[in-house]
């Protein structure tokens, strides 16, 4: 038998290319327009995220489309309070900086997935995770950035919020007790796009060149 299966893609040099600038222009987007996506585009997204690798191949993210508009502004209200205590907490110029971010897009953006990891899943059976229990966690996470890229190529924004009270957002989706929120999703399409990060441009921090230790 062959080594390599006949269908098997060969990516040249202009889809690398292309690949480049999608990792490039793949932004956290907190400003979105409300129009819908296509129907259909989100499922077939989460469909893509689901490829991801994972542990022992156990696939442990769990993904909740939120459209719930009582549920949305819970979170919403959650995530003001905790934005609120995470502003008391900066301090000088810092908290004037802080205060003037758009660290969500929770009122605008036309999708919510929350995306939880189910810490011990029975699914791969425990291979990979004797010793480093939370690449369950990191396998959840890969499953996050795989869905960012997909929306990205497809002209969409997502906004990653983690200024929220994981339990608080569990209660509030009434799902499992034992899962664990990883990410709150605002999907939909951009404002407009941008190649330099949005705390960059608002001075918060700097995008810093790679430092790779050799050993
Ligand atoms: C785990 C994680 C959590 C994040 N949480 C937030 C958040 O709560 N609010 C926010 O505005 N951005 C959040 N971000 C986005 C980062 O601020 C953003 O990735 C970073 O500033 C770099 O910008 P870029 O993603 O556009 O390259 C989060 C990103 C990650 C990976």
């Amino acid at each position: 038998m062959s080594a390599r299966e006949a269908d098997a893609p060969i990516f040249g040099p202009a889809f690398q290319a292309e690949l480049d600038t999608l990792f490039r222009w793949r932004r956290d987007v907190r400003r979105f327009r409300r129009d819908a996506l296509p129907a259909g585009l989100l499922d077939r997204l989460l469909a893509t995220a689901n490829a991801a690798p994972s542990v022992g191949l156990s696939q442990p993210w769990r993904f909740v489309t939120v459209d719930d508009p009582a549920r949305r502004a819970a979170v919403r209200a959650d995530f003001e309070t905790c934005n609120a205590a995470a502003l008391a907490t900066q301090d000088g110029a810092r908290m004037a900086n802080y205060a003037r971010l758009k660290l969500a897009g929770l009122e605008q953006a036309p999708c919510h997935v929350a995306v939880f990891v189910e810490p011990d899943p029975e699914q791969g059976y425990g291979l990979g995770r004797r010793t480093m229990p939370e690449a369950v966690a990191y396998s959840a996470v890969i499953a996050v950035h795989t869905l960012w890229l997909a929306a990205r190529a497809q002209g969409i924004g997502i906004g990653w919020v983690s200024i929220l009270d994981p339990s608080r957002v569990r209660a509030i989706l009434d799902v499992p007790e034992t899962w664990h929120l990883v990410a709150y999703l605002c999907i939909g399409y951009p404002e407009t796009d941008a190649v330099i990060p949005e705390l960059e441009r608002e001075g918060w921090e700097n995008r810093r060149s790679i430092n790779v230790l050799a050993r």
